[in-house]
């Protein structure tokens, strides 16, 4: 007979066993772009510390975790981020360039001491003016509901999806970081494409990225979101060509650079210089028209004065908000006015966070509102842009095309 202390520990190591899943790995793993989505991507790595040689393996075969088979290796640079103050964790990151477009590549990365992922994969995007597809919320969290609505987001294959600002509500503090943790768990559980791909992530600074601390350096406000999300682009906004029909202006609410002056005169030029893109898009946290929130709010009532003019001229699209919590889409507007070929505006940030509520009477300027949580799914075709808005349950809550 086994004495009861024997299998009260062997029960201890299965669970243990079971837990951790077998092989360690690197901490994070996830993908964003800093080039053409059609030709590169980054893969970002955590890693537990600073280690000698992170290495990638990558193939556009699979060869199912073999790092012998995969025809083309790298080893990665470290980067140097504030995160490593929390607990000596590592960046490492591939950015790829010179990649096929519309191809699938399979990969894994890691190192010796700290183990390797299993086999992982993802796709450039196609370019030319071929359909993409692309989910939008903001205000996430990382309750129930926003594994929900993710879970939801990930079933709709898109190709990446693009996140309006406060992510996991960490608010810039090193000692929230379990949060990032649990919301990359999330992300990598739910949002993989139906071939199995890890979806990118683009993100838009929100006021909860950002701490209280009294500081002109960036790097110390928004230690995590930084560290994480920082090499999207030069500044803490910025642009992003996806295909020949579409460009994305990935704006900055005032949190960590103010939306007038260097970011407005920034974005004047980029409209300028994507003025010929058929079909444009902003995104960004704090709405020019707010739905919970006053009309007359500050953020918004600048945001209206410094882009809404800029958006007017080049005819933006649709414009991506969030912050408030709730659901709307405007009417098409212009010069602060409902037009026939206006701006559209959907929002507003309730990808995960508890809706609040709307006004009894519905704002001049939406078309619909509501008190209820959701995320957009975006198709974009060269005949037209049809957005969905669908909520925790899986229902459509809204469908429009624009054409
Ligand atoms: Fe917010």
């Amino acid at each position: 007979m086994y004495s009861r202390r024997f299998v009260v520990t062997a029960a201890i190591f299965c669970v243990l066993a079971v837990m951790g899943g077998g092989a360690a790995e690197p901490l994070h793993t996830y993908l964003t772009y800093s080039d053409d989505p059609t030709t590169s991507i980054d893969i970002n790595v955590f890693i537990e510390r600073k280690v000698p040689k992170v290495t990638l393996f990558y193939d556009t075969e699979s060869r199912k975790g073999e790092q012998a088979k995969y025809a083309q290796q790298m080893d990665l640079p470290y980067i140097q981020t504030m995160l490593e103050i929390l607990d000596g964790r590592a960046c490492y990151v591939a950015a790829l360039k010179n990649l096929k477009p519309n191809t699938l590549y399979y990969f894994v990365v890691g190192d010796e001491k700290y183990g390797y992922t299993v086999e992982r994969s993802f796709r450039t995007l196609p370019g030319g003016n071929a359909p993409l597809r692309f989910i939008n919320g903001g205000d996430m969290g990382v309750s129930r509901r926003t594994e929900k609505l993710l879970k939801l987001a990930g079933e709709q294959d898109p190709d990446f999806g693009i996140i309006g600002g406060d992510i996991p509500y960490s608010n810039g503090w090193l000692g929230e970081y379990k949060d990032w943790e649990r919301w990359f768990k999330n992300w990598d559980k739910y949002m993989v494409g139906r071939d199995g791909r890890m979806i990118p992530i683009v993100t838009a600074v929100g006021n909860h990225e950002v701490n209280h601390y009294e500081t002109d350096r960036l790097e110390i406000k928004s230690p995590d979101y930084l560290s994480l999300f920082g090499r999207q682009g030069s500044a803490t906004y910025h642009s992003r060509r996806f295909s020949d029909d579409v460009v994305f202006f990935v704006l900055d609410s005032g949190h960590l650079a103010p939306q007038d002056g260097a970011q407005a005169e920034w974005l004047a030029q980029e409209l300028e210089k994507y003025r010929d893109v058929k079909y444009k898009f902003a995104c960004y946290h704090v709405p020019l028209y707010p739905t919970h929130r006053p009309y007359d709010g500050g953020g918004s009532e600048l945001e209206r004065k410094c882009w809404g003019p800029l958006f007017d001229k080049y005819c933006l699209t649709v414009s991506f908000e969030a912050h408030d919590h709730v659901f709307k889409r405007s009417k098409p507007l212009k010069g602060n006015q409902v037009v026939e070929n206006g701006t559209v505006y959907v929002g507003d940030g309730t990808f995960g966070v508890d809706p609040r509520e709307v006004d009894p009477t519905p704002r001049w300027y939406n078309e619909k509102e509501g008190s209820y949580a959701h995320f957009w799914l975006v198709n974009v075709r060269p005949e037209g842009v049809a957005l969905k808005a669908i909520d925790e349950d899986g229902n459509e809550v809204d469908a429009f095309t624009l054409r």
